[in-house]
């Protein structure tokens, strides 16, 4: 193994923590620095952590023995932290959506463009074994032609037990933008890219109430959609039928089943790196369980850093996440003007993830 990739955080929020485990685990990944606009929240996330270092947010982001820099931040400062990090000739990798609307998201992939460097975007739970091997699957014909999907979340809100939940609420959040990457991430990665969507969607209540942390019982103004439903027509014509929800109190679909000619598939929750893949094929009386036979095993938050050690564009990368937030966005735009939307984007099905420990990938 060559020399380990140096990567520094921005944003030490509620899921900064996931990847500095990950990143812990990975020895061809090395966290040099970490930063937040609390410098009290990078404290905190570094402390366990020998020689990681705590940066203010400027230094960090032209620190030249970084590489990568790693974009944890809220939605609506995605745009700002890449542009800066691109503008110092840092490779990116941002937690999803990769910006809070598809224009910024467009400024940070020209800019990247221009610059030479690369951009990654999570969710990377789709390099994990249960999507993996769904995908697998689906692409060695066990379900026969894939003819629609289903993708489900439904939840009372993160409000409950976030502690800043502020941005769940505004654009960039909301169901759709929060949740959808995984789902949308998984139906593409599995059927394809989208070429058009039907959407409709609803909001409940104004404002929300936090549940938990030091600001508990205050309310917070709510300025997105928390309902939202539609369906993606993918290229290959495969329908998929999406329901995203802060506003149900629970739910028994599964998270998504995708169904071909000869057979239909329980996928296992998109949020996670793994879970069981279910197979019915025609004239079966039960489901079974498929071994796993693709994804990275045991991964966590932070996996999708692994393609940036190579000269390859990562699996969890840019066009397919710009790909996510224009069919999210179209979604929106349907749901608003009662029309269908073509999508404009597309992108390339990323390859498939070879089975096993990312620890010992290059
Ligand atoms: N919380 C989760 O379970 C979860 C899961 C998956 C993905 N995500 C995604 O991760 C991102 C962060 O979520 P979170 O829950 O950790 O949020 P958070 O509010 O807990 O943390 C965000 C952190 O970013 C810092 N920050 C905000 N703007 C900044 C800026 N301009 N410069 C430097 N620091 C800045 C804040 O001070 C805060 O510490 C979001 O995009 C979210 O969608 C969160």
């Amino acid at each position: 193994m060559g020399q380990p990739l140096t990567v520094g955080i921005v944003g030490c929020g509620a899921i900064s923590a996931q990847y500095l485990t990950t990143i812990a685990r990975l020895p061809q990944v090395r966290l040099v620095a970490v930063a937040d606009l609390d410098p009290e929240r990078a404290r905190a996330a570094a402390e366990p952590y020998e020689g990681v270092e705590v940066l203010d947010v400027a230094e960090l982001l032209t620190d030249p023995r970084i590489q990568v820099v790693i974009n944890l931040t809220i939605p609506a400062a995605h745009a700002e932290i890449a542009l800066r990090a691109i503008a110092a000739g840092k490779d990116v990798y941002c937690e999803k959506p990769l910006a809070a609307t598809g224009e910024d998201a467009r400024r940070v992939l020209e800019a990247a463009g221009q610059a030479g460097v690369r951009v990654g975007c999570a969710p990377d739970t789709v390099l994990g074994t249960g999507i993996q091997t769904a995908r697998v699957a689906i692409d060695e014909g066990l379900i026969g032609r894939p003819i629609a999907a289903t993708a489900t979340m439904m939840t009372p809100g993160h409000e409950r037990w976030h502690p800043d939940p502020d941005f769940y609420y505004v654009p960039g959040g909301g169901p759709l933008l929060d949740m959808g990457p995984y789902y949308i991430s998984s139906l593409i990665t599995m059927l394809g890219p989208v070429a058009t969507v039907i959407g409709a969607a609803s909001r409940t209540r104004a404002k929300r109430t936090i549940g938990s942390g030091p600001r508990q019982g205050e309310a917070i103004p709510v300025t997105v959609d928390t309902h939202v439903t539609g369906v993606l027509v993918h290229e290959s014509g495969v329908l998929s039928t999406l329901v995203m929800s802060f506003d149900a109190v629970a739910t028994r679909a599964p998270n998504i089943e995708v169904h071909g000619e000869r057979g239909s598939l329980v996928v296992p929750d998109p949020n996670r790196f793994d879970g069981p893949v279910l197979l019915t094929r025609l004239g079966d009386q039960a489901a079974r369980e498929l071994p796993v036979s693709a994804g990275y095993a045991e991964a966590g938050r932070g996996v999708g850093l692994i393609d940036f050690l190579s000269e390859r564009e990562p699996r969890a990368g840019g066009a397919m996440a710009f790909h996510v937030l224009d069919v999210m966005e179209s979604l929106l735009a349907s749901a608003h003007s009662g029309r269908s939307v073509d999508v404009e984007s597309t992108c390339e099905r990323p390859a498939a993830v070879a089975f096993g420990d990312p620890a010992t990938r290059e």
